[in-house]
């Protein structure tokens, strides 16, 4: 697919710990696995893939915005933002490109302050509780939904 729009991946706070933080939960594998797991399979689906991780919830915002300048289709997980963020909300709000909210973990069957998602309020769809596995499927989705739009 000639001149075909990358999926942007976007990692929020904590996600760079992933392999070492609450390994119960979140598993063994970490970030820069996921990133290579992505391009594979994007690959496979003739899609290029930005990946990328910040702590800094504004910095999210800022890629969210040229995402929605350059990208096919974005899959975000916001780590803790998630829960909280009216920024990241309005963020996705603003951008014409679907957004895949992601995670690792299932935030429905964990305590109650994460069953909340204000990004899941503005999000196309939600990806969660396979692990690693959950990028994987939500690059699948980003790869249709680009597919699906004529502009990407
Ligand atoms: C998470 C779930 C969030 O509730 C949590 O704050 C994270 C990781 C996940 O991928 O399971 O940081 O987004």
């Amino acid at each position: 697919m000639p001149d075909a729009k990358p999926i942007y991946v976007l990692n929020g706070p904590n996600l760079n710990l992933l392999g070492s933080r609450e390994p119960d939960i979140y598993g063994r594998v970490t970030l820069a696995e996921i990133e290579k797991a992505c391009a594979l399979r994007a690959g496979q689906l003739g899609r290029e893939v930005v990946f990328r991780q910040s702590n800094v919830e504004g910095e999210l915002v800022n890629w969210l915005q040229e995402a929605g300048d350059k990208a096919a289709a974005i899959v975000l997980n916001a780590g803790a933002y998630t829960h909280t963020s009216i920024a990241l909300h309005d963020a996705i709000k603003a951008v014409a490109v679907p957004v895949i909210e992601c995670h690792l973990s299932n935030p429905a069957a964990r305590e109650d302050f994460r069953h909340i998602s204000l990004v899941g309020k503005a999000a196309k769809g939600v990806i969660a509780g396979f692990g690693a596995t959950s990028y994987l499927l939500a690059i699948e989705a980003a790869a249709l939904l680009a597919n699906e739009s004529k502009s990407a």
